[in-house]
């Protein structure tokens, strides 16, 4: 089970579109995805027509509450299908910030969420993808240690910048001084408007930055907002229009990297 983590502490830049049309366009592709929602705006479920619920909080705190470890059976009773072939979701909803609080006063280790994820591989899924909320803090510590490749959604709409490098800053440190197992796979800019003279310094500077991490860029869309607006994925809404090219082939790009 291949491990992505999509974050930004900055709100709004298209993590939860992202996760949510590269969990289809996996799903598509037969494999069997699931998305978790760290989120405790529960936007993965909205953006799937589902409704939010307490699962995801259920889930952190359970082995606070239990002694017998979690299994598949245990997770079952919290994993939704969609609806949609091969995609199911964790649902989250505000229980995930209350959970995340206990998780601190609990001083809970970077590694707890990684610790959670064997009853899941268990379960025959080929892909995790944790969406995550608009902050920095500790589910998305512990989400980015759990994932095999960390994906930083960049909106080129604005400064963003900031969000960019703080993410970064979090993954090196992750990396020298605690011996992180993943990756960063790339910046993904999004709303990108060749039109722009913000898109235009912004590309720039992340390539600058990042060189050859940096993902083709998903243009702003109508489409992609009323999808999400709809709950639907941009692959029912329109799977000929350009968004869908566009993270049908950041689905595929992911699903190659190691
Ligand atoms: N490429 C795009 N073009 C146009 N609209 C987009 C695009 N990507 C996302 N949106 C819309 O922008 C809004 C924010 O997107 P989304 O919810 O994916 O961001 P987010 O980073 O998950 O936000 P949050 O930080 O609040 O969780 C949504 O209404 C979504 O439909
Ligand atoms: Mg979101």
């Amino acid at each position: 089970m291949k491990v992505i983590v999509f974050a930004n502490q900055k709100g709004g830049t298209g993590k939860t579109t992202s996760v949510i049309n590269v969990g289809d366009a996996l799903a598509r592709e037969g494999k069997k995805t699931l998305i978790v929602d760290l989120d405790p705006q529960g936007h993965a479920a909205v953006s799937l027509n589902l409704d939010t619920e307490t699962c995801v909080a259920n889930w952190l705190m359970y082995p606070i509450f239990n002694t017998i470890p979690l299994s598949p059976e245990i997770m079952n009773q919290w994993i939704r299908t969609t609806r949609r072939e091969n995609l199911y979701l964790l649902p989250g909803n505000q229980m995930t910030a209350k959970a995340q609080r206990l998780l601190t006063i609990e001083e809970k280790p970077i590694n707890y969420i990684k610790d959670l994820l064997p009853a899941i591989r268990r379960m025959g899924f080929d892909y995790l993808l944790f969406d995550t909320p608009p902050s920095t803090g500790g589910l998305q510590e512990m989400a980015s240690w759990a994932a095999d490749l960390a994906v930083i959604v960049s909106s080129l709409d604005y400064l963003s910048a900031d969000g960019v490098s703080g993410f970064v800053e979090m993954l090196k440190v992750l990396h020298t001084q605690k011996r992180w197992s993943g990756r960063l796979a790339g910046v993904l800019p999004t709303f990108y408007d060749e039109q722009t003279r913000t898109t235009r310094e912004q590309m720039t500077h992340l390539q600058k930055a990042f060189a050859d991490q940096v993902f083709h860029p998903i243009h702003r869309a109508t489409l992609l907002r009323e999808a999400s607006a709809e709950g639907q994925t941009i692959f029912e809404k329109d799977a000929k229009s350009r968004s869908a090219m566009e993270y049908g082939a950041l689905a595929m790009h992911l699903s190659k990297l190691t």
